[in-house]
């Protein structure tokens, strides 16, 4: 499992090469844009860092699709990104075109890979690469709990003075606004989060966390997130690769779990070698379920607005 490729080299596909090549986990890493030269200048310009950063993965970038095979994972994170005040429905149209194509080139040229979605909005176009693919929906999965989740951990440290590093947060359904932050399932230190908040600092977390990528769009105006977003790919890669077993809140094709079907969404899922291995099943109260089922109905709307597959 030592080559790795980004599809996409722009600020998330090469924040994510960058974290990635840091932690020398792969051999190869080979960066693919139709922008000609922009895959490429990012990859010298991350490769010359090996001898500060002290990695020997090798980095590569071209315009050629061809350059994937071989590929364990490849990830997907080309498209057009939001504006403000667009939402991820927004870009719909045009990503799910330019995902059709890179997916038919993943078909031919790694046609063994397993395929990580981050591309806008992820949860359709998680759910599109699987149809299209045909392949078993362990092999087709998306980012964005991990951000999400990861987000929320933050502004909970911030809001808490508490180290970030010991709060774990669990976020599921649709990456969108109706994304469902589960509080109970959140912790510093493996106690609940409640201990060390009231009720109106949890709500104002939860509705930073479900505008948390809007948040940084109004900021920046002319970027949206990739910091974060690339450091969140590199945790999911990291488990698939290394083979961790590591449970993620992850974009998976569901089949009946959490009540749901014919849909992509985020929910906890054991991640290694085969991409989700295991979809993990929590109890929640009849009104995170109701949060979880809005959630889905918003996606289930954009899917039912793709051609067809
Ligand atoms: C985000 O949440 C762009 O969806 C991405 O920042």
């Amino acid at each position: 499992m030592r080559k790795l490729t980004i599809v996409g080299a722009g600020r998330v596909g090469e924040a994510a090469a960058q974290i990635l090549a840091h932690q020398d986990l792969v051999h190869e890493i080979v960066l693919i844009d139709v922008k000609e030269g922009a895959a490429a200048g990012v990859a010298l310009d991350i490769q010359a860092t090996a001898p500060l950063f002290r990695f020997d993965t090798r980095l590569t970038g071209t315009t050629d699709p061809a350059a994937m095979a071989g590929s364990s994972l490849v990830v997907i994170t080309a498209g057009v990104p939001r504006k403000p005040g667009m939402s991820r429905s927004d870009v719909l149209d045009t990503n799910v075109a330019i995902l059709d194509g890179i997916l038919d080139q993943v078909l031919r040229h790694a046609p063994e890979a397993i395929v990580l979605v981050v591309s806008n909005p992820v949860d359709v176009l998680t759910y599109r690469a699987w149809q299209r693919s045909g392949w078993p929906r362990g092999r087709v999965l998306g980012q964005a709990g991990v951000l999400d989740s990861s987000r929320m951990a933050a502004f909970i440290a911030l809001e808490t003075g508490l180290s970030a590093k010991h709060i774990s947060a669990m976020v599921l359904g649709g990456h969108g606004d109706a994304m469902v932050p589960l509080i109970r399932y959140t912790t510093i230190s493996g106690i609940g989060v409640n201990q060390f908040l009231d009720a109106a600092q949890i709500a104002r977390i939860v509705e930073r966390t479900r505008h948390g990528g809007a948040e940084v769009l109004a900021l920046r105006k002319n970027s949206s997130a990739y910091d974060a977003p690339g450091a969140a790919i590199a945790e999911m890669v990291e488990a698939i690769l290394l083979d961790r077993k590591a449970i993620l809140p992850t974009v998976a094709v569901l089949d009946g779990e959490y009540g749901e079907r014919g849909v992509a969404m985020g929910v906890p899922c054991v991640l290694g070698r085969s991409g989700v291995e295991r979809i993990v099943p929590l109890g929640l109260t009849d009104d995170e379920q109701a949060q979880f089922a809005v959630s889905a109905a918003a996606v289930r709307q954009d899917i039912a607005r793709l051609p067809g597959a």
